[in-house]
């Protein structure tokens, strides 16, 4: 094989390794150069009148955040609360809420791992039951998903996970149907958006989900650590931060107390989510079209790769290509060596890395007993990374 793929005219913006092809953007996303300079700029400020900043400064920025990330998701800026992670959001919902025992908590077996964790202690800390909805990788349309779910649901349920795009299977899931059927029949949904702004069309306000989980420092090329969980107007008061802090005793009236607990967890770096504004619009400037292009040109370039994947892997696309969206993953085989969930690195992630230059997970998931190979297609990645993917996968297999 002969030099390096081209990455897209996009990737001057990013510090990434023109060594490495990188088409794992979905793990922790990356950050433009851009970006990561205003954060550098923040944290200067910051750090030359630390008590100016908190106590003046940084309200204006906090707010503008809020306000930014609201407007760009259409969602309600007094329900939204910023989060160092999507796994931190889940979890706030889950350790606040009250269950009997016996109630039911919908989880699809594409969930993500961390997420489905805390459903686990949670459940059995209140001797809830978790209903596991299997769900298979090789679907013909999405109605499919909604059905099973929907199967699922008794007069026990009162909670289900759903992703808008799962992780494992990188299936962008028909989440707003699901949301609306669900809460119809009475069952809150905490919607894990890990891959949702900027990779799918968000409108919180339409969809009403009870409570939304999400990262901007996946597809909104954040800096990592900042993320938001959006709660809905009346579920505001059963919900409490991971960290109890100050609010928690303050005699303040319901709004305002509500923003000094989740906004003040403690002393925390408050850069990530300062540079959430700048990054919508840096990006949005990018492109022709901005965002909707983006999601537009990053599914298409998705839908690209998958195939060749397929290809190369003499497969058939898993799903209707509505259920790409910026991802796509494709099974490989269940060997019962590989499929050890405790052998953390699969070789064939490791010889694609070390032979080939190519950044891309590889991974079993014992609910399927199965591996998938997943890509990623990003701002920066061009057509020809994933040629040189297929026939690395040729090659290798
Ligand atoms: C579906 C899904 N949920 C949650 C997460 C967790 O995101 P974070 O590590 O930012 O909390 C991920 C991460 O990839 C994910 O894919």
């Amino acid at each position: 094989m002969g030099g390096r793929p081209a990455k897209s005219e996009y990737a001057d913006h990013w510090g990434l390794d023109p060594e490495i092809t990188f088409l794992n953007h979905g793990s922790f996303g990356a950050c433009p150069t851009a970006v990561l300079e205003y954060q550098t700029e923040l944290r200067k400020r910051l750090e030359s009148e630390p008590v100016r900043f908190f106590e003046h400064e940084c309200v204006p920025l906090w707010q503008e955040a809020l306000d930014s990330i609201s407007e760009f998701l259409n969602a309600d800026p007094d329900g939204m609360t910023f989060q160092n992670n999507a796994t931190g959001g889940v979890n706030a919902v889950l350790r606040s809420l009250q269950f009997e025992p016996g109630d039911e908590i919908i989880v699809p077996d594409h969930s993500y791992q961390a997420c489905w964790n805390a459903i686990d202690h949670v459940a059995r800390r209140w001797g809830a039951k978790i209903v596991v909805v299997e769900i298979p990788f090789r679907l013909e349309d999405e109605d499919q998903v909604v059905e099973l779910i929907l199967q699922a649901v008794t007069s026990r349920t009162k909670l289900a996970l759903i992703d808008t795009v799962t992780s494992p299977t990188g299936m962008r899931l028909p989440y707003e149907v699901l949301v609306n059927e669900l809460q119809s029949r009475g069952v809150d949904v905490l919607l894990d958006a890990a891959h949702g702004a900027g990779i799918v069309p968000l409108d919180l306000s339409s969809l009403d989900a009870a409570y939304v989980a999400g990262n901007c420092h996946k597809w909104l090329c954040t800096p990592k650590g900042s993320a938001y969980l959006h709660i809905r107007e009346d579920k505001k008061a059963e919900i409490k931060p991971i960290s109890i802090s100050h609010g928690y005793s303050a005699d303040l009236p319901t709004q305002e107390k509500f923003r000094f607990e989740f906004d003040w967890p403690g002393t925390q770096d408050p850069s990530p989510w300062l540079c959430i504004p700048y990054a919508i619009k840096y990006l949005d400037g990018m492109v022709n079209g901005g965002w909707p292009a983006i999601l537009e040109r990053n599914r298409n370039l998705a839908l690209y790769g998958r195939d060749l994947m397929c290809e190369a892997l003499g497969a058939e696309p898993p799903t209707p290509d509505s259920m790409v969206a910026s991802l796509a993953a494709v099974e490989i085989s269940a060997d019962p060596e590989i499929n050890d969930p405790n052998n953390r690195l699969d070789p064939l992630h490791i010889s694609l890395f070390d032979d080939y230059g190519i950044q891309i997970p590889v991974w079993p998931w014992p609910h399927h007993n199965t591996r998938y190979i997943r890509l990623s297609a990003a701002l920066y990645n061009g057509e020809e990374e994933y040629q040189y993917l297929a026939d690395a996968l040729r090659e290798s297999l």
